[in-house]
């Protein structure tokens, strides 16, 4: 073995061998199986505790075919009888080794695949998402019920894989199912599954999404949108915790982790009868919401960038964002939140004419906007379409303080006393600047 140029530590018998293993890390170990007082098998279990990533190939008489076996079940990569041959150990050994690299390569794939389903890939700048993200991290690791809610594009689907990514249940699958996109019938064979003849059409039996995930998660997609009738059923599954095919008469155990969303007021929907309130509480064990977009201002540019970088493959050919943009951008009510501003961003980078964009760039709704949206627009005037432009300057720095004065007191979570000594100003020249609320 040293003159292939590999380092060896040569030991004699398995409780010497125990030792090194405990205090050094070696890439391999080749070990005779009868020896005394500590066997081979008896080593190579030790071995797999103390170090499970190092690869053992085992010698053995031909007579002891039967504990080479067992010492494969064991974890040893592979075993060799004797009397062999040097050249048919050392093809033994370089198969060993080149397949513990695959390995740690693979993993190192696997972690880098999981990061960019993770938070790696997610933008939270701003103290609400922060906040989101301290749950994320609270709640993955368990088996609850979460239940997001949050405006349309305001990342719930980002926030339910993250919830998949960092729990246990990662390497298996993250079911997603939307469940305003089919008619009931289809919803329930969709979730659940049928069996061969249970409705005109269906022509074998199908598994439902609840069995495709077992073992991972199930992210059911705007559920305020489920038919009555079928929230009864589902309240059934998540109680009973097994599933039964449309038309079947099996039951199936199911080990399911649940997480849904909606972008609907749910108790408004309770209130209205429209969603069953027992469900309501089963689903909601864990309550996550996400804030619209135009009340966390601090992610706008970080997720801007964060758009970009997956635009621009090579960073140098990344755009700048001049401040006519920037400010456009800040201060857009963005009701369609970061799927509108994705989609923003695309346009930019469609139309960008320089190293910069302006803007000129963005859609046209985004420049005719500013202050339309705002509700802190303090008093500036009704505004056109062009209302930007047309607008004296003395109204505009009055709608932009304003508008920054509202951004720090919900920061400061209302307190405005806070916020006027984050300003530097006193609080009776915050209430002079506030709008008055017939504004
Ligand atoms: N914090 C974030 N960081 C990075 N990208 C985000 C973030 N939040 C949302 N996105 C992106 O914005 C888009 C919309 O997000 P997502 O689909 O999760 O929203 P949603 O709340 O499920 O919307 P809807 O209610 O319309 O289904 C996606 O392309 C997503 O990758
Ligand atoms: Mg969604």
């Amino acid at each position: 073995m040293r003159s292939q140029g590999f380092e060896v530590e040569p030991v004699l018998g398995g409780d010497k061998a125990k030792d090194i293993l405990a205090s050094d890390n070696f890439d391999l170990m080749i070990s005779d199986i009868r020896m005394s007082p500590v066997d081979g098998i008896e080593l190579l279990k030790y071995a797999k505790s103390v170090k499970p990533g190092m690869s053992a190939i085992m010698i053995t008489a031909y007579a002891s075919v039967e504990t080479a076996v067992e010492a494969m079940k064991l974890g040893a990569f592979d075993y060799v009888t004797k009397p062999f041959k040097v050249d048919e150990l050392l093809i033994t050994v370089q198969r060993a080794l080149e397949y513990r690299r695959a390995i740690s390569e693979n993993e190192e794939l696997k972690a880098q695949i999981q990061a960019s389903y993770g938070f790696e890939n997610m933008v939270a700048e701003s103290p609400d998402m922060r906040k989101i993200c301290d749950m994320v991290m609270r709640v993955a690791p368990t088996d609850q019920t979460v239940l997001i809610g949050g405006e349309s594009g305001t990342g719930k689907e980002v926030i339910a894989k993250a919830i998949h990514a960092n729990s246990v249940r990662k390497k298996k699958p993250f079911v997603p199912i939307n469940c305003a996109a089919l008619p009931e019938q289809l919803l329930e064979s969709e979730l659940f599954g049928h069996v061969k003849g249970s409705f005109t059409g269906a022509s074998g039996d199908k598994e439902g999404l609840f069995e495709t995930a077992d073992g991972g998660s199930i992210f059911l997609d705007e559920i305020g949108s489920m038919p009555k009738s079928l929230q009864g059923k589902l309240l059934r599954v998540l109680q009973e915790r097994e599933v039964r095919k449309v038309g079947g008469t099996k039951t199936r155990k199911i080990d399911v982790r649940v997480v849904a969303a909606s972008n609907e007021d749910m108790e408004d929907m309770i209130a209205k009868g429209d969603f069953r309130e027992d469900l309501f509480y089963r689903l909601s064990v864990i309550p996550i919401h996400l804030s619209p977009l135009r009340n966390r201002k601090e992610d706008i540019l970080p997720l801007v960038y964060h758009f970009m970088r997956q635009i621009y493959q090579n960073p140098e050919e990344m755009p700048t964002i001049d401040s006519s943009a920037q400010v456009l951008l800040e201060n857009y009510a963005w009701p369609g939140n970061v799927r509108e501003l994705e989609n923003a961003i695309k346009h930019a980078c469609t139309f960008v004419q320089s190293s910069r964009i302006v803007a000129e760039d963005l859609p046209g709704k985004i420049r005719g906007s500013i202050g339309a949206g705002g509700g802190s627009d303090g008093g500036s005037g009704t505004e056109g379409a062009d209302g930007f432009m047309g607008k004296s300057l003395k109204a505009f720095l009055r709608q932009k303080e304003a508008q920054y004065i509202a951004t720090v007191i919900s920061y400061h979570a209302g307190d405005k006393e806070s916020a006027a000594k984050a300003l530097k100003i006193s609080l009776a020249t915050l209430y002079r600047k506030l709008p008055e609320p017939n504004e």
